[in-house]
């Protein structure tokens, strides 16, 4: 079979770092660029942070076009809390050697989509910005997708407030444009990735098997603090690596269609996925929903494929 082509908008963030890696490693997918979006840090941030990552491994052919400068409505809200000032803090990467496409995001994945022989999958780890304005900007290419993976939302409890996830409360109102979208959508949510860690061991393994790995360790050793100093665990989600390794093998997760509703409302409700899992409420179950995850297939695929990057 041919490999699937993915495009990965991203903001690059520690675990959006290990999703690029993961893609790349990854024959069952064709990585066909990254685009770049406000979240964790700044866009310009996210963006030499995407470029010194691909820059490290070797891929500085792989294009990189960034797009929204901020949320739809909001005020744009970054994450240095948990990503550090550069967004990529405890790894000594170099400045990128180059900076991004002259095209804007959406624009460049309009251009590919529309370009691309086999439909492709649109992996979106960051907040949905860039989809929404794609959506809106482009309709037919957006149309033309095979599906969108997100890594976002929570059908139990949030990571940014008690109600909501950090990618759908920085910009609810992309997030409610995507999941009212038609398109095909996966939501892979914190309710799957807070059981998938990534423990000392792991990083271990990865450090001792070459550059990618190497990295994948240092950032490791800054994200695991926060984790441990917030929720006291022994190790790390790896989020956005695990909607990307969705994206590679299905069977690394258990889904259940469901209405979705998101929440654009006060403060203390914002960016909430309402998720209708048993049709009390009657929605149209237009979203598979992650309910399940074998955690030690997915940590298992993930280092195996980043330590063969060499
Ligand atoms: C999500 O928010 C960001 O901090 C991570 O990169 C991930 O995409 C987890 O809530
Ligand atoms: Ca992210």
């Amino acid at each position: 079979m041919s490999a699937a082509p993915v495009i990965l908008d991203c903001d690059p963030g520690h675990d959006d770092a290990i999703a690029i890696l993961l893609a790349l490693a990854s024959p069952e997918i064709e990585l066909l660029g990254v685009t770049t979006v406000c979240g964790n840090q700044t866009l310009e941030k996210t963006t030499a942070n995407a470029i010194r990552v691909l820059d490290h491994v070797g891929r500085a052919d792989l294009p990189v076009a960034a797009g929204a400068l901020r949320p739809l409505m909001r005020e744009s809200a970054v994450a240095p809390d948990v990503h550090g000032e550069s967004g990529l803090d405890g790894p000594d990467l170099p400045a990128p050697t180059r900076g991004p496409s002259g095209e804007h995001a959406i624009d460049w994945m309009a251009s590919v989509v529309a370009g691309s022989s086999a439909p492709v999958t649109l992996v979106a780890t960051g907040p949905l910005t860039n989809v929404a304005l794609f959506l809106a900007r482009h309709p037919e290419p957006a149309r033309a997708l095979e599906r969108i993976v997100l890594m976002g939302g929570a059908i139990g409890e949030g990571n940014v407030t008690p109600a909501a996830e950090f990618n759908i409360w920085a910009d609810p109102e992309a997030a409610r444009r995507v999941f009212s979208s038609g398109i095909d959508l996966t939501m892979v949510g914190l309710d799957v990735t807070h059981r998938a860690l990534m423990t000392a061991a792991h990083a271990k393994r990865l450090a001792a098997s070459g550059a990618a790995g190497r990295l994948v360790a240092d950032l490791h050793g800054f994200y695991s603090r926060f984790h441990r100093a917030r929720y006291g665990w022994d190790g790390a989600p790896v989020h956005d690596a695990v909607a990307l390794a969705h994206a590679v093998d299905a069977t690394l997760l258990e889904t259940k269609r469901c209405g979705v509703r998101i929440d654009t409302g006060p403060e203390l409700s914002r960016g909430r996925t309402y998720v209708d899992v048993w049709g009390s409420a009657g929605w149209r179950p237009s979203c598979h929903v992650a309910t399940g995850i074998d955690a030690e297939r997915t940590l298992e695929l993930l280092l195996t494929r980043i330590s063969a990057l060499g």
